[in-house]
Parts: structure tokens; C-alpha cells; sequence
């Protein structure tokens, strides 16, 4: 191998590795985490009403899913956590929402105040019964979510 063709070979590999550094990085923001789970249409119970303190988010697993309960007055909200941009996951902040991967935050009621989100973190469905928060589906028909989001409850 002459000295010429040996250079060659060596930027290639370096030129190669320098496209990989950069691709990567960008592939993995955009593809979301399969972080949402399919077991969805059981309805679970998710525990006596008093597990839910008025005026706060209790968060909770739904189907294996983060979420979280709100009480407003005896009014129950159950959200769920996979944030509506790429699907990190959202942590609670007082009684909003905020992402950590890219800074969306999310109201009290889910709709979305800063973003890159621009879709409201949904809702399942969810009902009192006997002292208990009944949940069940996601509802996912107040806007036009993802597919990736959709695909993964259906
Ligand atoms: S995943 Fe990007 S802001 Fe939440």
C-alpha cells in the first residue's frame, strides 16, 4: 500500500465515522421511544378515592404507562405522562406538566402553554365506582395525535 492510497483509505475511514457521529445523534431524536405500551383497553382499577388528594396530580401506572390522577373537587382526570412531542416522558411540576427532554410544558388541564409540543397530553377515560377510580382507555379523539402515539393504543 503506497503512502498516497494509505492517506486515502485513512480519511475515508475518519470521513466515515464524522457522518456516523452526526446521523446518529439525529436519528435517535427523531425516533421516538417505544415507550408506550399496546396493553390498553382494560379498564383497571386504580384505587380507593382517597389515594387522590384533592387539588394535586397523584401519578400512577396505567397498562404500564405513567400517568397521573387529578382531583379537582371530586371531578377525577386521569393524564397520561408520555409527552405528546416525542414521548419522554413528563414530570410533574406543582400541578402542570414539563418535559425534560425538550422543555414542553403542559397546564394543569393538559393543554400545552410552552412548547415543542403542540398537542395536549391526553386523557383516559376514567370513572367513580364504588369508592373507586375506575380507568380505562386512552382517549385519544380530542386531537390529531401521532401515528406512532395512536399506534401504540389501538
Ligand atoms: S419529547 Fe420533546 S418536549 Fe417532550
Amino acid at each position: 500500500m503506497t503512502r498516497s492510497s494509505f492517506l486515502k483509505w485513512l480519511i475515508g475511514i475518519f470521513g466515515v465515522a464524522a457522518v456516523a457521529g452526526v446521523v446518529y445523534p439525529v436519528l435517535r431524536f427523531l425516533k421516538p421511544p417505544a415507550a408506550v405500551s399496546s396493553a390498553i383497553g382494560q379498564v383497571v382499577n386504580a384505587g380507593a378515592l382517597g389515594s387522590f388528594p384533592a387539588g394535586r396530580l397523584t401519578l400512577l401506572t396505567v397498562h404500564d404507562q405513567p400517568a397521573a390522577v387529578q382531583n379537582l373537587n371530586g371531578k377525577y382526570a386521569v393524564y397520561s405522562l408520555i409527552c405528546t412531542h416525542l414521548g419522554c416522558v413528563t414530570g410533574i411540576s406543582g400541578d402542570s406538566f414539563t418535559c425534560p427532554c425538550h422543555g414542553s410544558e403542559f397546564s394543569p388541564t393538559g393543554a400545552v402553554t410552552h412548547g415543542p409540543a403542540t398537542l395536549p397530553l391526553p386523557t383516559y377515560h376514567s370513572q367513580v365506582q364504588n369508592g373507586s377510580l375506575l380507568v380505562g382507555p386512552i382517549d385519544l379523539s380530542h386531537a390529531a395525535y401521532p401515528t406512532w402515539y395512536k399506534g401504540e393504543f389501538t
